[in-house]
């Protein structure tokens, strides 16, 4: 008996905490529990210290995070922004003066669409190029690239093998393709399980590739972060441990882990897939990153009501696996039902997913289900940011104040992707 007592103080024995950097002082302002009339006060106050102190950009993403703020506050953090700072007659002023003046042209502006401005006349530069059509890069622009990655200078030896390996593989897809069903085939035949098939030569994709293709988790962390944005980031952060849900793992799952430990080391992860020849290819996975992934269908989450933060989907819709008596669309709404169930009331559920892939309904149709499951929009990232090469996949940064940061990470911006934020209200 006492043995098995000792066994089990082992096994609950708290995991231990790991340390998370220190949220700045106007997010503590923002989210304090003073009465609002005072924490408004308290926040122009903080505004105006870091504004006319300011010697870094991460002085000005605080002065960004305090705007911001006062806008979460409805019509009396406008009334501050308005008849407060924006009467200061130096720079913080005309700055406020923008954002105001910004507000009304553009009134269902999301969140994404007005930071950005403000970044602007902040003068508060995260990201490097971003490129809007990788098939057609000329000479001098893979020569920058070259030039200002240093992956790129240690795997190749001068630009000119660069750029000759860059146009060999858009040349050559459609071989390579070839080559890992060969390759998976293979495997298969040696007896290899199919999960771990898929995990090995996922792997060697994902090592070997200099572009990448596929769209997995880890190659939009810049979209997930500007879905999330700054505040609630901090937010996600400043919890104890937040517990998130990636519905569909395949090789995002790892990519996954990796991102939440960004936000926040003590994060909760679990993840979750319908598709059962993933058991082999997770152990992989669960023994790097100690995460939570579990056999579940989305569409019938055996997850106790309200205790996620935050849930991510990439590259699921295109491929839901329904039921066979229901319709795509029914088990869209299904899905979406689910997930909302197992939200936290003002928890997110953040999408990127592509509508080619998923070309079985429209951009309206999919936000109607989704309001209709109860949701509400709140972001959409502006557009979808992909890393252009495999070896740039996780790189960026979440910065002390929240924000990513890309610098010297080119990203693509897809086309055909689409990114949503929606809301638990
Ligand atoms: C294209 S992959 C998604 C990729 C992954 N999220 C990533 O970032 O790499 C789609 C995954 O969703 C899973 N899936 C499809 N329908 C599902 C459902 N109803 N419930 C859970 N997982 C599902 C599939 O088995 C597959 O692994």
């Amino acid at each position: 008996m006492s043995i098995k007592n000792h066994e089990r103080q082992i096994l609950v024995e708290p995991k231990e905490q790991v340390s998370v950097p220190k949220p700045p002082r106007i997010f503590e302002l923002i989210n304090s529990q003073e009465p609002l009339q005072k924490k408004l006060e308290q926040i122009t106050s903080q505004i105006y210290t870091d504004f006319y102190t300011a010697a870094s950009m991460s002085d000005r993403e605080k002065v960004a995070l305090g705007l911001l703020g006062l806008l979460e506050f409805g019509n009396d953090g406008l009334a501050a922004l308005q008849y407060g700072i924006a009467q200061d007659t130096g720079a913080l002023g005309e700055t406020a003066r923008k954002l105001v003046s910004f507000l009304p042209e553009k009134p269902n502006a999301d969140e994404f669409a007005k930071r950005t401005a403000l970044e602007k006349s902040l003068d508060i530069q995260r990201y490097g190029d971003i490129i809007f059509d990788e098939w057609e890069m000329e000479d001098d622009e893979l020569a920058h690239l070259y030039k200002i990655n240093p992956i790129l200078q240690k795997k190749f030896s001068n630009k000119k093998a660069f750029q000759a390996a860059y146009i060999q593989q858009r040349g050559l897809k459609p071989g390579i393709r070839k080559e890992e069903r060969l390759e998976q085939e293979r495997l298969l035949m040696q007896g290899v399980p199919p999960g771990e098939a898929t995990y090995r030569f996922m792997k060697k994709r994902k090592e070997e590739e200099l572009i990448s293709d596929i769209r997995s988790f880890g190659n939009y962390e810049a979209s997930y972060i500007e879905l999330l944005g700054p505040l609630d980031v901090l937010r996600l952060r400043s919890e104890k441990e937040p517990k998130f849900l990636l519905v569909g793992a395949d090789w995002g799952a790892g990519e996954f882990v990796q991102f939440i430990d960004k936000i926040n080391p003590n994060g909760k992860k679990y993840i979750i897939d319908k598709t059962k020849m993933y058991t082999s290819f997770f152990k992989h996975i669960q023994s790097q990153d100690k995460s939570l992934i579990t056999i579940m269908d989305g569409l019938n989450l055996g997850f106790k009501k309200e205790q996620f933060d935050c849930v991510f989907i990439n590259y699921l819709l295109g491929v839901l696996i329904g039921d066979k008596n229901q319709t795509f669309k029914e088990s869209l709404r299904l899905l979406f039902t689910q997930l909302f169930a197992v939200l936290k009331k003002g928890g997110s559920l953040c999408i990127v997913d592509e509508y080619e892939y998923a070309h079985k309904f429209s951009k309206d149709e999919l936000v109607e289900i989704l309001q209709g499951a109860g949701f509400s929009k709140t972001n959409d990232a502006g557009f979808p940011l992909f890393c252009l090469f495999q070896h740039d996949r996780l790189r960026g940064i979440i910065d002390e104040n929240g924000f990513g940061q890309f610098k010297n990470i080119p990203l693509v911006c897809k086309d055909n992707d689409f990114t949503f934020r929606f809301s638990k209200p």
